[in-house]
């Protein structure tokens, strides 16, 4: 069942608000075996970044024109075109992406929040990363008021 699925999921999902916090992850978050894929990368700016500090690194973004000049002012990195609501395209990589970097514009607001949450809970079963970290002020203020209850065992009479 999808759900069951959804609730066995390993994926911890890190939020982040400003790009400052989200830069801030990689020495905790990204590891010398990861493969990372940047999704909202613009010219590349946090993709390079990641990038010595992982196996691998793709950067994507919806536009076009920032991925020629991510291409061309960072030619050792890969970058190609992705719409995050893609997933088609995303799995076409081929790549077991055990990171997930998320910095896609219009995701920070409140009435964001559904957005992101949906965008996660796209990725988190396909790929089954260890982390999503993604930049979403939104999603950072929901998640500092959510308490998980742990269930309490009840004595049956
Ligand atoms: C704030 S910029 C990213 C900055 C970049 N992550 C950095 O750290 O330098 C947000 C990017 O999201 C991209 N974007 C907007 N909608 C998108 C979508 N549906 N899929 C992928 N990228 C998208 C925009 O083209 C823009 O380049």
């Amino acid at each position: 069942m999808a759900n069951e699925r959804q609730f066995k999921l390993k994926t911890t999902f890190v939020s982040t608000r400003g790009v400052a916090e989200y830069r801030q992850t990689i020495t905790t978050w990204v590891h010398p075996n990861d493969v990372v894929l940047e999704i909202g990368c613009e010219w590349g700016t946090t993709t390079v970044l990641i990038a010595p500090y992982c196996r691998e690194v793709i950067g994507t973004d919806l536009s076009l024109d920032c991925i020629k000049k991510a291409r061309q002012k960072h030619p050792h990195i890969r970058f190609e075109v992705l719409d995050a609501y893609d997933l088609r395209t995303a799995m076409s990589f081929n790549k077991s992406f055990s990171k997930i970097y998320v910095d896609v514009s219009g995701l920070s607001g409140y009435r964001s929040l559904l957005d992101v949450i949906a965008l996660l809970n796209m990725y988190a079963p396909i790929f089954n990363p260890e982390a999503i970290i993604v930049k979403s002020g939104a999603l950072k203020n929901f998640a500092t008021r959510c308490v998980a209850w742990q269930s309490v065992q009840t004595e049956q009479a």
